[in-house]
């Protein structure tokens, strides 16, 4: 989701104004787009890509960038990654995860994690995941428990079952064998250790999603083909996410972020792997190649959306729609700004969802960070702005996340579509963020002696 980087940075710069103001902590508005902007500056402004574009691009012989594309490996590393501890450099690092990726997807190595997970289902949790399926366009939806019946499997049998509900495999004539082949590839190719950025949060964005086509405006509206495209780049838009951020690989030279230039590398890095796999498994083989780009060219228009770097562009051209009220659903173009802008949604709609889930994504996603930092400290690297366990608090982080970008993000999509599940989305949010400063609160109060003896700094 991208989600890591700016957003990382964008507390970073928070934090630093308000020191540089002895601790006259006032985030007006105009603070924030001048942070954003400033940090926006330095990125090279996206140009979206017209479907000649990747015409052009494929007709050049574009080709996919996923799938021991890179096989650079270092054999060493292997074994200096047992307990030896040998110091690595960021270079090797950097070989690492390329090293990481091309097992994963290496047949060789997927046969094994098949094999591996061929377990008997239990006839009875087959049943209770069936049973779940029925209420999937619930907010309530948990997506913890499905994921446990369906023993691992969320995010294939999520999307199938919705692209199957919604008729879309009768409609576009898609061979189920095909589908299942995708959506397995799609699934496998998230990292299960990520603590965060795996399949499962994969699967929780694709039925946020879902939630979203349901709503009024859009049900009324919105075509197949533009409910295929939406459920397609929720189920892959994380796609191999490294578990790090746009940061990290910037800083240790990995060869994604000189790939991409630096610009939205995760994201980019997600869209070609969707991009990769769908030609891989001959999808939409039997489609018109017209189609097929059009797909391809979609999916990274909503895909690319999800840099949370750039929400402001995306939230004020929203505003400005909204303030005239000229978005007409009949235009096909604006039914893709709003697949983005319902995408963006679904991505960071962690503290929309009841304190229960909430607080476990959120205690996930805090968990990838540290991670970082560790590794980053590891190779003594320096910590990454949020990473560092020993300085942060989960609290803190949520409740920047909230203020500054989920409830700006929710309060123009309930002008856009003011339901009652958008009102149900922002009373959690207040509900999620209030809980989390009630914890800041208990904790300046009763002071850092209270802090268990791990979480001190040394
Ligand atoms: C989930 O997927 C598994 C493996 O593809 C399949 O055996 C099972 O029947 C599916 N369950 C549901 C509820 O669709
Ligand atoms: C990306 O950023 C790094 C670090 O700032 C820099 O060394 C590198 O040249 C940049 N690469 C590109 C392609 O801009
Ligand atoms: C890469 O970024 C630099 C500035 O950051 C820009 O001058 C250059 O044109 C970009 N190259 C590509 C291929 O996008
Ligand atoms: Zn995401």
């Amino acid at each position: 989701m991208g989600i890591l980087l700016i957003w990382s940075l964008v507390l970073f710069l928070i934090k630093w104004i308000a020191c540089k103001r002895r601790g006259a902590i006032s985030y007006d508005s105009s603070d924030q787009t001048a942070l954003y902007i400033r940090m926006l500056g330095s990125c090279v402004i996206f140009k979206q890509l017209s479907t000649r574009d990747v015409r052009v691009r494929s007709r050049a012989g574009f080709v996919s960038e996923r799938r021991g594309s890179h096989p650079y490996i270092d054999f060493r590393i292997l074994h200096s990654q047992s307990e030896t501890d040998v110091p690595l450099s960021a270079r090797n690092i950097r070989r690492l995860l390329s090293f990481q990726r091309y097992m994963r997807s290496s047949l060789f190595f997927r046969g094994i994690a098949a094999q591996n997970s061929l377990y008997i289902l239990d006839d009875d949790y087959n049943g209770q995941a069936k049973c779940m399926l029925e209420k999937v366009g619930n907010w309530n939806f948990d997506i913890f428990l499905f994921d446990r019946l369906t023993n691992g499997n969320s995010l294939v049998n999520l999307t199938f079952h919705l692209l199957n509900q919604h008729g879309l495999i009768e409609h576009f004539n898609l061979d189920m064998v095909k589908l299942r082949r995708f959506l397995v590839m799609v699934q496998e190719d998230y990292h299960s250790q990520n603590p965060y950025h795996n399949a499962v949060h994969a699967a929780d964005v694709t039925q946020a999603m879902y939630c979203y086509l349901r709503e009024h405006k859009l049900a009324k509206t919105f075509t197949q083909w533009d409910v295929l495209v939406g459920l397609i780049a929720a189920a892959t838009h994380d796609l191999d996410h490294p578990g790090v951020n746009q940061l990290f690989l910037i800083k240790t030279n990995h060869y994604l972020a000189s790939l991409y230039n630096n610009t939205s590398v995760l994201e980019n890095h997600h869209w070609r792997s969707a991009v990769g796999l769908l030609r891989e498994s001959g999808l939409f083989a039997h489609l018109p190649l017209q189609d097929r780009q059009q797909m391809e060219s979609q999916l990274g228009c909503l895909i690319l959306a999800t840099d949370i770097s750039r929400q402001n562009e995306y939230l004020s051209q929203f505003r400005i729609h909204l303030d005239k009220g000229d978005l007409h659903l009949d235009n096909a173009d604006h039914r893709l700004f709003i697949l983005q802008m319902a995408l963006k949604c679904a991505d960071i709609c962690n503290p929309c969802r009841t304190w229960e889930l909430s607080k476990q994504w959120s205690e996930k996603v805090t968990e990838e960070f540290f991670h970082q930092g560790d590794v980053e400290r590891k190779y003594r690297l320096d910590v990454s702005p949020l990473c560092d366990r020993h300085k942060e608090k989960i609290y803190d982080i949520q409740i920047g996340f909230i203020t500054y970008l989920v409830e700006p993000l929710f309060v123009e999509w309930a002008r856009f579509s003011n339901t009652r599940l958008s009102q149900t989305m922002l009373g959690h949010v207040g509900l999620n963020k209030a809980s989390w400063k009630g914890m800041q609160q208990e904790q300046s109060s009763s002071g850092d002696d209270t802090l268990p003896q791990k979480d001190r700094i040394p």
